[in-house]
């Protein structure tokens, strides 16, 4: 029979048989769900001999940093080192509007940056990752759509490179039964029920040339956004619920003065595996708060959009 703690109980001894008594970890920590239960139960295995590393890219949301050290090293106790990397990030993307070579770039740039840690560390023979049932059957059949359109953010490549041999322990796992075992463990309920989010980070929801003052406009919009689904019970409804920053300002007023300023689009879809999606018929009283809070709190922006296109024919992210 299937319960998350005989999974954990098998996993577990499979991951100390593979590891040894000596042998050594790293794990590349998203914020996602995923990684963080792959860790989190590598961590009950074989505890302090993994090292997690969380890469902030600068492209993350607002407190996801501090939010991440809270769980994995403060509550988990999970070996955790976090590599502020975000003028990195940034100086590669300068002039960059290609949302292909966006991803590509910023793709490698979080490659480089865990392979130098990787060597700064030393030592570890194994990289885990939390790669899914569904993940396997993709590689090896026909390809989600999304696979083929846009280039997913992963660390492949790396074991070779670094001569890592790979630990995978969510291997046979759907999302929910990942979702159970991390529960099982311990993980919060916040970090389990958390709306997908791309490993590009908010440069593919900068349409146009990611800068510090576009991130700083759309983390400051993202986290409005999310409180006001939050606060209306959406939530857990939404697949995802997100702002994406265009490259048009068009003209406002607020007071007696005149603005000219940016356009944010709103984007909520109800999905079932991401693989399509539907937009959300949100409240209308929901939207014209959300709207009234972004154009009030946030400056820079004078004028909210909402998207209403489903997958297919459009993405869910826009870039
Ligand atoms: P699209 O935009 O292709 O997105 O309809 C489908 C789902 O995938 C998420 N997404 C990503 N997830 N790395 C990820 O881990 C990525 O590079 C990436 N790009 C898109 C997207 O948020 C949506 O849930």
């Amino acid at each position: 029979d299937w319960s998350p703690a005989a999974v954990i109980g098998a996993q577990v001894e499979r991951i100390r048989e593979a590891v040894g008594e000596r042998g050594r970890a790293i794990c590349a920590l998203s914020g996602g769900v995923d990684s963080a239960v792959a860790a989190a139960l590598v961590h009950q295995a074989i505890g302090e001999r993994q090292t997690c590393i969380f890469v902030d890219t600068g492209l993350l949301r607002d407190g996801e940093r501090e939010r991440v050290e809270d769980w994995f090293k403060n509550r988990l106790r999970l070996n955790l080192r976090t590599v502020a990397a975000g003028d990195r990030f940034l100086e590669r993307l300068q002039g960059v509007i290609d949302p292909e070579l966006k991803r590509r770039l910023i793709g490698h740039l979080f490659i480089e940056i865990f392979e130098e840690e990787a060597r700064r560390i030393g030592g570890a023979e194994f990289l885990v990752q939390g790669t899914l049932y569904p993940d396997v059957i993709e590689s090896v059949s026909v390809r989600g759509p999304s696979a083929v359109i846009k280039t997913h953010h992963n660390v492949g490549g790396l074991p070779e490179r670094l001569n890592l041999r790979l630990l995978e322990p969510l291997r046979e796992l759907f999302k929910d039964e990942v979702r159970a075992v991390g529960r099982e463990l311990g993980l919060p309920e916040e970090l389990l029920g958390r709306h997908p989010f791309p490993g590009p980070g908010l440069a593919v929801r900068i349409i146009g040339e990611v800068t510090e003052e576009r991130v700083r406009i759309l983390r400051a919009a993202d986290r409005i956004l999310e409180e006001e689904i939050r606060r209306a019970g959406l939530y857990d409804e939404l697949w995802q619920a997100f702002a994406v920053l265009l490259p048009v300002s068009t003209v406002g007023v607020m007071g007696d003065e005149r603005t000219y300023e940016r356009v944010l689009a709103v984007r909520a879809v109800t999905s079932v595996d991401g693989m399509t999606a539907d937009w959300a018929r949100l409240p209308h009283e929901v939207l014209a708060e959300i709207s009234r809070r972004l154009v009030a709190e946030v400056r820079g922006i004078n004028r909210v959009v909402y998207d209403i296109s489903s997958k297919p024919p459009s993405t869910i992210e826009w870039e």
